[in-house]
């Protein structure tokens, strides 16, 4: 099976998009599956800088762009995007985007609804990107979602928004918002509807056409295992699936045709909004990370919480999110550090865990426990073959492997597009 998938295995912006990017020049379909404009995906390609948010990241390399059914859209923010990259030289058509007909659309509510709630929350907020993505999804289970195709459709459309607003106008009153008005609603997304139209179809038969044909598909996920409405550190999640199973569901293939999945962890970790972070770092060497990672949020420039790898829990992420290789990125940012620490487990009120348990009070008792590795002199900095690198990161690598039960596949050196090294093409495993 020549397909691959992409997700994150800490608490998001690993640098999937720069991997993405990577491999799509191998790929011949490049397809997002979950999350929304939350994600933010930087790829560096000489002296531009792209950042994508709903776009799949395969549409800087040419290839074929699809968004589908699991994503949630704002389409708003998607045509804003569009515009944004084309003033950046890419062409955006109806020919390289593909938009899954059934996708659920994110509305002004959606946002207005995710803000009311944090602020109402005060000091229990969950520091999401404020952009609806939790208030639309929940729309989508509770079956009064808009979806694309109501776009084609405004009687359908009409009498859908008279629902949803009863609901979400009560909620809005309720937390002391603004109640949406349907009549302009309704307007904003006729309006829209015309340049969107053109992108959207039953996705799924292109994808099944593509793998009948033999094509490449690479699957890019958005955030990461840890941000997983299941099985990540909730309610501090985002509110989808984030794993590689959710590759199938949310582009309407079958299990089988998702391929090799590739996670995607930095060398370190890095976490935007609350939650527990065992290994966080609040002193120099984490302000030092920061600082030298440029750990700001690419969606709300919010200054990244950063610290250790924890390698107890990207060795959680690999079983629960079905990795099976894994591409380690910013291995840079650790260079000159005379000593690095690797998380191997958890003491939680006396107790010694290899594993990040479920409940609340217990993942924010968990305290780290530490293994130290010597850090290198050198620089990995920009490094393309194994042979450039310092043995004593190569060390550090072949321990979080160990450590991980993973083996790393990729690595990369610094945010450059070439600046990567390639163990074991996913594509061929
Ligand atoms: P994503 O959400 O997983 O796609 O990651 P983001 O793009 O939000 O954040 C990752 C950041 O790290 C971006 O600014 C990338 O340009 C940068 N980056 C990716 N790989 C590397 C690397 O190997 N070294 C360094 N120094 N930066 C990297
Ligand atoms: P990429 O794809 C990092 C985090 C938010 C917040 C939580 C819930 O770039 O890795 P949400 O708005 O999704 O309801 O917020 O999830 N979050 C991310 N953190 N990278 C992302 O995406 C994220 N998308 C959501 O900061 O803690
Ligand atoms: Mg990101």
């Amino acid at each position: 099976m020549p397909n691959v998938a992409v997700i994150g295995a800490q608490w998001g912006d690993e640098g999937k998009g720069k991997v993405v990017d990577w491999l799509a020049s191998r790929a011949d379909v490049v397809v997002r599956f979950q999350g929304g404009h939350n994600a933010g995906h930087t790829l560096v390609v000489g002296n531009q800088t792209y950042k994508l948010s709903l776009l799949p990241s395969g549409l800087v390399r040419g290839k074929l762009g699809v968004i589908g059914n699991g994503v949630v859209i704002d389409p708003v923010a998607l045509l804003a995007e569009m515009d944004r990259v084309r003033a950046q030289g890419l062409d955006v058509t109806p020919d390289n985007l593909r938009i899954a007909e059934n996708a659920i659309l994110i509305l002004p509510v959606h946002g207005a609804l995710d803000r009311a709630r944090e602020a109402a929350r005060g000091d229990r907020k969950i520091g999401t990107t404020g952009r609806g993505i939790g208030p639309a999804y929940e729309d989508k289970v509770a079956r009064r979602a808009i979806r694309v195709c109501d776009l084609a459709e405004p009687d359908v459309l009409s009498d859908k928004l008279d629902e949803l607003l009863l609901h979400h106008n009560t909620l809005l009153t309720g937390l002391g918002a603004q109640p949406a008005q349907k009549q302009e609603l309704l307007d904003l997304l006729l309006g829209l509807a015309p340049r969107l139209l053109p992108h959207v179809e039953a996705v799924w038969e292109r994808l099944d056409e593509a793998r009948r044909a033999g094509r490449r598909i690479l699957f890019e996920g958005a955030q990461a295992v840890m941000l997983d409405v299941d099985h990540g550190t909730y309610p501090f999640v985002t509110s989808s699936n984030t794993i590689a199973a959710t590759a199938a569901a949310g582009s309407g293939i079958g299990p089988a045709v998702i391929g090799f999945v590739l996670g995607i962890a930095k060398a370190y970790s890095t976490r935007v909004g609350a939650g527990p972070f065992p290994t966080e770092l609040h002193d120099e060497t984490g302000r030092q990370l920061g600082t030298r990672g440029h750990e700001f949020g690419t969606v709300t420039g919010r200054p990244r919480r950063c610290g250790w790898f924890d390698a107890a829990l990207v060795r959680q992420a690999v079983k629960v999110g079905g990795i099976q290789g894994l591409a380690l990125t910013k291995l840079d940012v650790l260079d000159g550090m005379a000593e690095l620490k690797i998380g191997v487990g958890y003491e939680i009120n006396g107790k010694r865990l290899n594993h990040l348990p479920a409940g609340q009070a217990a993942q924010a008792a968990a305290k780290p426990i530490y293994e130290t590795i010597e850090g290198w002199a050198g620089s990995t900095r920009g490094a393309r073959s194994w042979a450039a690198l310092p043995a004593q990161a190569i060390k550090y690598v072949r321990r979080v492997e160990e450590l991980v039960e993973t083996p790393v596949t990729l690595l990369s050196t610094s945010p450059e597009r070439d600046d990567t090294i390639l163990m074991r093409d996913p594509f061929e495993s």
